[in-house]
């Protein structure tokens, strides 16, 4: 573990925690509502050792059903996963494939726990423009958990936030000149109405792997007041644990949201 991790795992009192201790820790504090993840470092983790891309997406995976499992269990309300923005298709084409397989066999592995949980899988993104049995993956996840009502899981796929925006702005030019809206109405409350995540509280926290230090084209209106947090461990290493140290990390901070 990286030395920075390491301190926050030991505390201020500089003891060793375990696991569960410092679980205890977060679960008497308010959790972030809302936790978004931008899983970045598979390709590097799998080059590391030597391995093709595609063997770091799959050790990427089974920490993403790890950390579902983790906010699960801690009842945090929504987590989203960065999964594939638009520039994604610049890829290798034996990757996107690979990429594209992924929710389809998530879909297989995963369904039945996910049920269990009560967990609502959702899309964010043109899921359209994928392969068709991708599409038709992606759209039984979110038929089949649609009226769950326990953690909302979203996956960003095939997304981007600028064109979200501009998506929202010009469905709302639409409905201002069909004089479905009054121009004064548009607001950022009625702003929020026309994005994907619609009804969604914007995440409190946003976790980056890897050392990159930007938020990519990521939620780029709903994260004006979220907590960022970066780390250098790469995404396949990133375990429930260091997901806890990023809970903590946030509860500690005071969000002021431009007050004094
Ligand atoms: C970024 O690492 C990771 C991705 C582009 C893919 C992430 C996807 C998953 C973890 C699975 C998503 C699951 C479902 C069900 C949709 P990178 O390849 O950019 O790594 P690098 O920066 O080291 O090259």
């Amino acid at each position: 573990m990286i030395k920075s991790l390491k301190r926050l795992v030991n505390g201020e009192k500089g003891s060793e925690r375990t696991k569960e201790e410092l679980l205890e820790v977060i679960k008497s504090v308010p959790l972030p509502e809302h936790v978004a993840i931008i899983t970045d470092g598979n390709g590097r983790w799998a080059k590391m050792r030597g391995l093709p891309r595609t063997a770091g997406h799959a050790q990427g995976m089974k920490r993403v059903r790890e950390i579902i499992r983790a906010a699960d269990s801690l009842g945090i309300k929504v987590l989203t996963f960065y999964s594939f923005s638009t520039e994604n298709w610049k890829r290798p084409k034996d990757e996107v494939e690979y990429l594209m397989k992924l929710p389809i066999e998530f879909l297989k592995t995963d369904l039945q726990e996910l049920m269990k949980r009560n967990v609502k899988v959702q899309m964010l993104g043109e899921k359209s423009k994928t392969p068709s049995a991708t599409q038709q993956a992606l759209i039984e996840f979110e038929e089949k958990t649609k009226e769950n009502t326990g953690l909302i899981l979203n996956f960003a796929i095939n997304y981007g936030s600028r064109d979200e925006i501009l998506h929202a702005i010009r469905q709302i030019i639409e409905d201002v000149q069909n004089g479905d809206i009054d121009k004064e109405q548009v607001n950022e409350q009625l702003m929020g109405q026309y994005l994907l995540t619609k009804g969604l509280p914007d995440p409190d926290l946003v976790i980056r792997t890897s050392g990159e230090i930007r938020v990519s084209n990521f939620l780029l209106w709903q994260l004006a007041y979220s907590e960022l947090w970066f780390t250098d461990v790469l995404w396949p290493d990133f375990t429930d644990e260091i997901f806890y140290l990023a809970i903590e990390d946030f509860q500690r901070r005071s969000r002021r949201f431009g007050a004094v």
